[in-house]
């Protein structure tokens, strides 16, 4: 399947809930945007959107069974579903590992291990800052410690208006 393909499936797969819809495809234009202009190999990219697309797969089911969507569970449940949902796309045993291990990983920041970890975990941030409003200073603090690409990092700044500091801590400009 293409891109828009899987895309069109997880929308199915949503069952009319919006806002998970609104999200998975501000997580996936965000994710698919920072890795084009970041110039990622095809390869890549196209891991990192089918992973931004299906991030949060099991949230649904988290609701259901733990009437929350909070982390681990989240990870170790997406990890299972997505595999379910992938099959029969045509994507390869290889590529459903990896989309399987980003998937259940997307809400741990250490040990990112390659630019489609990475790109997701970006996307995600800047799609849950603004649908959380999260204050200044923790998309400051996001800026030094969790977004590491260049487009990622103006992004943001374009996004929520974040102006550079100067080494002191204050702001220029
Ligand atoms: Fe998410």
């Amino acid at each position: 399947m293409t891109i828009p393909q899987i895309l069109e499936k997880m929308i199915a797969f949503s069952e009319g809930n919006i806002h998970d819809i609104d999200h998975l495809i501000r997580v996936w234009t965000y994710t698919k945007t920072i890795g084009e202009l970041e110039g990622l190999e095809e390869a890549t990219q196209f891991i990192a959107e089918v992973a931004a697309i299906t991030h949060d797969i099991a949230c649904p089911l988290c609701r259901e069974k733990y009437g929350n969507t909070d982390g681990k569970h989240q990870e170790e449940e997406g990890a299972v579903l997505v595999r379910k949902f992938l099959k029969g796309t045509g994507l390869t045993e290889a590529q459903i590992d990896r989309v399987s291990y980003l998937v259940g990983h997307h809400h741990t920041f250490s040990n990112i291990d390659g630019m489609d970890y990475q790109i997701l975990i970006e996307g995600d941030f800047i799609t849950n800052a603004s649908e959380n409003g999260y204050s200044e200073a923790s998309i400051r603090n996001a800026l030094d410690r969790i977004i590491k690409t260049d487009s990622g990092k103006r992004l943001v700044r374009e996004v929520f208006c974040i102006k550079p500091e100067e080494e002191d801590g204050t702001t220029v400009g």
